[in-house]
């Protein structure tokens, strides 16, 4: 099998090299590196030169092409390839073709069946879906296979890197920005914190942050707004939670779902608190059951303070695959109203991870 692989060297592309190697997936492959700017150069893992990313005779010799490049490169690259009569299959984790009508959504450990028909209907394109939905989608997964989710509502704690690998960078040095305007009052024990607090104020306020990725300060404050504006007050990156949630289900009778998308300084872990109004009234036991055992990286988090703060949290996830779920208690709403908190790291389930799955079950 020959793959393609393409913006491989970008942020969500470096984390999924790494997980290929990790699992070995590269092993009964022929990997065939592309490049933007780079092409004629040597490849990586020895694997010849780079090939022009825009080279659409040589992309068509592929079986299947991986692209972690973006959007743009989807949209420029995608129509010509078929255009020009190629059949291989097209993964990427871009937003361009995920709605499409003739492309399926990939979250194998929550719609291998969508998956499977697909294949098995001649689909071609693969598309990773949004990480906060992903992410949602692997955490309570169960309950939605259960059939028991009459709606959904997510408000979202979203981490700098799912707006790109510059914002991360932003974030942090308007962290040390906003130390160094302080650190000589933060060193005097007898200084006032007001006026400590009056001089981050005026930092956040004024023109020395770098904010040039966010446009605004994200450190010492939080983003209630992501992506776009689209319809009826909502953002982009609300609007994919119906969209996406639905069309990953496979759902024939859509679940609504909506809340409120907000960036807050963490790093590349999305978190999410959920309000779910389940169609019956099913105790608690039971729905602790179906969650924890609906895939092998959902991780149950008691409700308590200490095993919330220690487990449910960006810093305890970055950098794992594991989507713990936590929180869980009947809201004060009514025995059919469920809460849940969870974490999740967004550049792995929520970007690479289901990109690399998706080759192995070719693969199968
Ligand atoms: N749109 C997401 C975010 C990242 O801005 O956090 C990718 O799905």
């Amino acid at each position: 099998m020959k793959v393609g692989i393409v913006g491989w060297r970008g942020m969500v592309g470096s984390v999924l090299m790494q997980r290929m190697q990790e699992e070995n997936d590269f092993q009964g492959i022929e990997p065939v590196f592309f490049s933007t700017s780079q092409a004629g150069q040597p490849a990586p893992m020895g694997a010849g030169t780079l090939k022009k990313a825009e080279d659409i005779a040589e992309l068509k010799k592929l079986d299947v092409i991986i692209t972690c490049q973006g959007g743009d490169y989807t949209k420029a690259v995608h129509p010509e390839l078929r255009k020009a009569g190629w059949q291989g299959y097209w993964i990427d984790a871009a937003s361009t073709l995920r709605m499409a009508d003739d492309a399926v959504i990939i979250l194998d450990p929550v719609n291998r069946q969508v998956i499977d028909k697909a294949l098995a209907g001649g689909v071609k394109d693969y598309i990773g879906g949004n990480c906060t939905v992903s992410l949602m989608l692997m955490g309570l997964g169960g309950l939605f296979r259960a059939g028991l989710v009459e709606w959904v509502s997510s408000m979202t704690y979203q981490a700098a890197s799912g707006a790109g690998a510059p914002n991360m960078r932003e974030l942090l040095s308007q962290m040390g920005v906003l130390h160094g305007s302080v650190a000589s009052l933060l060193q005097d024990p007898g200084s006032a914190i007001l006026d400590i607090d009056r001089k981050v104020t005026e930092q956040l306020r004024g023109n020395e942050l770098p904010k040039k990725e966010f446009g605004f300060p994200l450190a010492g404050n939080l983003l209630p707004w992501i992506d776009r504006e689209v319809e009826d007050g909502q953002s982009r990156e609300e609007w994919k939670g119906y969209a996406e949630t639905n069309k990953i289900l496979g759902a024939e009778k859509p679940i609504p779902v909506d809340g409120l998308c907000v960036r807050v300084g963490a790093m590349r872990c999305h978190s999410q608190a959920i309000t779910i109004k389940l169609n019956k009234n099913v105790p608690i036991g039971e729905l602790e059951d179906l969650i924890s055992n609906d895939n092998q990286w959902v991780e149950l988090v008691p409700n308590t303070k200490a095993d919330s703060l220690a487990r449910l949290t960006p810093a305890a996830v970055s950098g794992t695959l594991s989507v713990p779920v936590g929180r869980l208690r009947k809201m004060k709403m009514g025995p059919q109203y469920l809460s849940a908190f969870t974490c999740g790291d967004q550049l792995l389930w929520g970007a690479a991870e289901p990109l690399r799955r998706m080759l192995r079950i070719l693969r199968e």
